[in-house]
């Protein structure tokens, strides 16, 4: 099979596009002729050497693929060799076959093209677990998106209107919030031109946001918490701005605030699988309708890689890059 490795940490150029033997499918796993992967910032800190796949994980970078499943292994029952499908993967994506768990599988309809479903798997699994099942995101609630125009940020606003939360965002440009307003949110907020915070609670009129969505980290702590209405909920999925920050803890106690994290790639195999499995029931049914798409910033072959992280790392971009075998 065609995959990128990564030999040793470093820049763009320490991806390299080579041939290895084919991978194969254990018990309870499946074989994809990967259609397309999705890139994610965490394959960034991937090829820096800031962040080792788990134990047991494939080192190739990838965490979501789509295609065509070729083979079945052992104990597999409700999938069948030629279905169209896309997949969360704790590693092993950058490559022309891919292997996943039969358990984080997603069918791909018809009405989607097969290559941009690459797009989908990580980012819905992500919103869903932290937004709904962890934060507990309801209709008529207020949720702030940082970075919404990210990969993580589009699915995150079409989810949050699709069931009925007013959305707002920041995001680093103009054209990049008249793409999150074109998604349904519906309070921009030029991250670099005024301070989020004092926006936020003046379009609100003073009552702050129910749920924050957080991909920036610490030098937004202090900003997040005094954003959030009482009894808001930040969760917390990455830390482009640092690791750490100041926590007032008078302030979530006068709120009655909490704060939760979480990764997904380093949970267990059986958490994922609810997780999707979750997914599946009650999202699937918009990706089906169309209702919830994934938001394409650009394909690549995958032999450049390089370029397609080189586009991230820009932070250009809008919506997902994907790599196409
Ligand atoms: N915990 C989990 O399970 C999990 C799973 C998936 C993703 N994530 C995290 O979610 C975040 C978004 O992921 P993604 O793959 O969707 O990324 P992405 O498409 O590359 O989007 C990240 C965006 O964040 C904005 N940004 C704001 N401050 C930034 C800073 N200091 N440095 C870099 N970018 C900054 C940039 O847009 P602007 O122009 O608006 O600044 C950038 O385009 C990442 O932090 C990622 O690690 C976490």
């Amino acid at each position: 099979m065609h995959a990128i490795t990564v030999p040793s940490p470093g820049g763009v150029d320490a991806l390299v596009y080579t041939r290895l033997p084919d991978v194969s499918p254990g018990h309870g796993e499946v074989l994809i002729d990967v259609a397309a992967a999705g890139v994610n910032r965490a394959d960034v800190s991937q090829r820096e050497g800031h962040y080792p796949p788990p134990p047991g994980a494939s080192p190739l970078p990838g965490m979501e693929v789509s295609g065509i499943i070729r083979s079945l292994g052992t104990g597999v029952n409700d999938w069948a060799v030629g279905d169209r499908v896309c997949a969360l993967l704790p590693g092993g994506g950058y490559a022309s076959l891919a292997v996943a768990a039969a358990g984080q599988l997603l069918p791909v309809p018809d009405s989607l093209d097969l290559v941009d479903a690459a797009g989908l798997p990580e980012a819905i699994a992500t919103v869903w677990s932290n937004v709904f099942l962890t934060a507990g995101l309801r209709s008529g609630e207020t949720l702030l998106v940082h970075g919404g125009s990210s990969g993580i940020g589009t699915i995150a606003i079409q989810l949050a209107r699709a069931f009925g939360s007013l959305v707002a965002v920041t995001a680093g440009s103009s054209a990049k919030l008249a793409a999150c307003e074109r998604l349904g949110a519906e309070i921009l907020i030029d991250y670099r031109q005024s301070d989020f915070a004092h926006e936020l609670i003046t379009a609100t009129e003073g009552r702050g946001v129910d749920v924050i969505l957080d991909s920036i980290g610490g030098a937004y702590l202090d900003r997040n918490l005094r954003s959030l209405a009482p009894h808001g909920r930040l969760v917390n999925v990455g830390n482009l701005s640092g690791e750490t920050g100041t926590l007032d803890f008078a302030l979530v106690m006068r709120r009655w605030l909490s704060i939760h994290g979480s990764t997904l790639r380093a949970r267990t195999a059986a958490e994922k699988d609810e997780i999707v499995a979750s997914v599946r029931k009650n999202v699937w049914p918009l990706v089906l309708s169309g209702q919830v798409h994934p938001v394409i910033d650009s394909r690549f072959a995958l032999a450049d890689a390089a370029l397609a992280h080189h586009r991230m790392e820009s932070s250009e971009h809008i919506g997902k890059l994907l790599l196409v075998p």
